[in-house]
């Protein structure tokens, strides 16, 4: 039996990867993840803000102006650019990159987050040169401001894939929200623009109130299973009607969610939350899960049995969404009906 796939073109020793998170901060983290079984390991995320004011901060220092250095810096959000005493936050990257690269044998990708077009996106070149094997692109971007047309959206996601794309030689997968009036387009857009892999989805950011201190509470938790719905929802409908390659992030928690995520049609099955919640070597138990399960099932392959539930090719992709939906909600009301007859 095999368990081998492909991924941005990259050979996989199997299909559970560890998506972008905290235990890759740190080289022993890494290694962990590493010696827990996953087929590759996303690095945490550089952000275009920290990489822009570097940057600033450089041109600065060379102008030797500190009054402009000042201004500059206060065009951008306060990420801070170094705790005392450490080296600026993209040397430190790129130094834990190349050291991962080297000390693991599987793929180790790197990850640049970021917004808007600009010089920040030439560090992709630098990510490949420290070692990195492909590149996740995480376009991050809420249209906070309420005027911004859909088709302005779009474009920059392309632009920014696109800039990354001209800047390295490496594959360049896209992460991005499944927040798009029509997110098949956007994603097809993304493959005709040269996207070697899409990953589904960014978790939105929501922070919560907090209803003492009238304050909003800025949080990111663990996700559930049933986050893994949308993405798979989406991964079944792209699947067979783009090139690029498809990763499900969000709501892996068993080997069940894996084996749900390849029958919808993936190539990688991504996780953080549950190597959080269980350790790095919580790979290895999903990994056999999906090993027995096919054992039982008499496959030999992942390509014996992935795809076998996603949308097939020769139909209506809405109509079948919609049929879907009636059929839920038809269910849904047979369940709940004695309710009805007893509130009457
Ligand atoms: C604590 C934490 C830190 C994360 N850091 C990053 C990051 O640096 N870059 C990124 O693209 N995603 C980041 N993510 C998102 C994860 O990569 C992943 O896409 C998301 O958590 C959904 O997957 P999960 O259900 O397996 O957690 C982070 C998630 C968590 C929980």
């Amino acid at each position: 039996m095999s368990l081998e796939t492909k991924y941005l073109g990259l050979k996989l020793r199997n299909p559970v990867v560890a998506s972008a998170g905290p235990l890759q901060q740190t080289l022993d983290g890494v290694k962990s993840i590493a010696d827990g079984g996953v087929g590759a390991i996303v690095m945490y995320s550089l952000m275009e803000e920290q990489i822009r004011a570097e940057q600033a901060r450089q041109i600065a220092v060379e102008a030797n102006h500190d009054d402009s250095f000042a201004e500059a810096l206060s065009y951008f959000p306060s990420v801070p650019i170094r705790a005392p005493g450490t080296d600026p936050a993209s040397s430190a990257y790129l130094r834990l990159l190349e050291q991962a690269a080297k000390s693991v044998d599987i793929p180790v990708i790197g990850s640049l987050n970021g917004a808007t077009m600009g010089g920040w996106i030439s560090f992709a070149k630098r990510m490949q040169d420290a070692g990195a094997s492909a590149l996740e692109l995480n376009v991050y971007y809420v249209p906070g401001n309420v005027r911004i047309p859909s088709e302005e959206v779009e474009n920059l996601h392309l632009e920014v894939l696109v800039g990354v794309k001209d800047a390295v030689s490496i594959p360049v997968a896209v992460k991005l929200a499944p927040y798009f009036s029509s997110f098949g387009e956007m994603a097809a857009q993304l493959d005709r623009h040269g996207a070697d892999g899409l990953v589904l989805f960014n978790r939105f950011f929501q922070p919560d109130v907090d209803v003492e201190s009238l304050q909003l509470e800025p949080n990111v938790e663990l996700s559930t299973q049933f986050s893994g719905r949308l993405p798979r929802t989406w991964i079944s409908a792209l699947y067979g009607r783009i090139r690029a390659s498809l990763a499900g992030t969000s709501g892996v928690d068993t080997s069940e969610d894996v084996i749900k995520y390849l029958l919808a049609g993936a190539d990688v099955v991504m996780t953080t939350s549950s190597l959080l919640r269980y350790g790095p070597s919580h790979a290895a138990t999903l990994v056999s899960g999906l090993e027995q399960w096919m054992l039982r099932k008499g496959f030999s392959s992942l390509d014996d049995f992935r795809g076998l539930l996603a949308v097939p090719n020769d139909v209506d992709g809405a109509a079948y969404e919609r049929q879907g939906y009636v059929a839920a909600l038809t269910k849904a009301r047979g369940t709940y009906e004695e309710y009805s007859s007893a509130s009457s």
